[in-house]
């Protein structure tokens, strides 16, 4: 097991630490980035199936769900089919009606979560069409459903996804790209997130290179501490939400991840001058709503550690407890840099509270019970 961490104390820093090779591998021979073109070879002889249904119903569970949620708007902006996200153990309590023309897209990192498998066996009684977004190759999802997409991200060992997360979210971007590719007024939108697709593992490396701030940043304010918030909205509430399950998975800090426009429906309340927030504020369509959700933090003294683009001048800092800068992609695809820093604080909070963060306590790495 030494040698496999090639040198990292945990397979989850290594995993983290890899997400410029994952992130790039599981984009190798599925973008001809010169012709702005997708190739998925593993979903060809349904294509025009999945273009011709009405709803995408999107199902998984923890991280993968998160990596759902993180592409839902995108899926639905250039597909202009609506797509549903649930939670699989959620989906079989409703067991909702499904049609023959419906498409599910079923996430997961092994391919053998119960939960998921229990409603991909119950969509196959309802006769869509089901596709698989799978890290394990011969895994029961990815045999169960009737096509598929790879993810390529390499073995994941740690409990805590990580590498996972940011490659699921890029296949499921070169699925709505190639879904919607058809279409002639996409294509503008298509070159834009292509040549952002390209930028991804270059800037995930540049978040990277700031680990030892998000180490110090995290060990002065979140360490010791019972509870936090970490607060998104629109593109980012996936972060907050993926970004709030890293940190009790292996910190065992209660975290919750609040879409920010819900702040003053209730979690409100929780705001005073201890109470960290951890808030997302790159620079996006929804920013100014963003920046409006943390001025209600800090009026009532909350000091947010803000997640900001580079050189933002619209961030007021004078208030936050720190501000952590990364690189600007494109709004849809920023999650893949945003939820970096959170992945570190939550390794570095583990480890300063003595856990392993490889092996959190009460987790398994795949859930094969329901
Ligand atoms: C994430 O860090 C978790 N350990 C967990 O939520 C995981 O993502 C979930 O159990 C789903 O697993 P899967 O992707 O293998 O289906």
């Amino acid at each position: 097991a030494e040698i496999m961490k090639g040198g990292y104390d945990h397979f989850m820093m290594k995993e983290i630490s890899e997400q410029p090779d994952s992130t790039f591998n599981t984009m190798r021979g599925r973008i001809d980035f010169k012709n702005k073109n997708i190739i998925l070879g593993g979903i060809k002889q349904y294509l025009s199936s999945i273009r011709r249904s009405r709803r995408f119903q999107m199902i998984a569970c923890g991280t993968s769900y998160h990596s759902c949620l993180a592409v839902r708007s995108l899926f639905e902006e250039l597909t202009g089919v609506p797509v549903s996200v649930d939670l699989a153990s959620d989906f079989m309590d409703r067991s909702p009606p499904i049609f023959r023309d419906d498409t599910c897209i079923f996430v997961s990192q092994s391919g053998e979560t119960a939960d998921s498998m229990q409603v991909l066996k119950y969509c196959r009684a309802a006769g869509c069409l089901n596709v698989g977004v799978v890290n394990s190759v011969g895994s029961s999802i990815s045999r169960e459903t009737d096509c598929g997409v790879h993810i390529n991200a390499g073995p994941e060992i740690s409990v805590a996804s990580t590498k996972a997360y940011s490659s699921q979210f890029i296949a499921l971007v070169m699925l709505a790209l190639k879904i919607s590719n058809n279409v002639i007024d996409n294509r503008e939108r298509h070159e834009e997130i292509i040549n952002g697709l390209e930028e991804i593992p270059n800037l995930i490396s540049k978040v990277l290179d700031k680990k030892d701030e998000i180490r110090d940043i995290s060990l002065k304010y979140l360490h010791g501490k019972d509870s936090m918030l970490v607060v998104g909205r629109g593109y980012q509430y996936a972060s907050a939400l993926e970004g709030a399950l890293k940190i009790k998975e292996i910190s065992y800090i209660h975290a919750e991840g609040i879409q920010a426009g819900e702040l003053k429906h209730g979690t409100l309340a929780l705001i005073d001058d201890k109470m960290p927030v951890v808030a997302f504020a790159t620079q996006d369509s929804f920013s100014p709503k963003v920046n409006s959700a943390i001025q209600q933090i800090t009026a009532r003294e909350g000091r947010p550690i803000i997640i900001m683009s580079e050189g933002d001048k619209m961030i007021d800092q004078s208030k936050a407890s720190a501000c952590i800068e990364v690189p600007k992609t494109v709004d849809c695809l920023q999650g893949l840099v945003n939820v970096v820093p959170l992945q570190l604080m939550s390794y570095y909070l583990s480890v300063a509270a003595g856990n392993n963060p490889d092996r959190p306590r009460n987790l398994a790495k795949s859930v094969t019970v329901e």
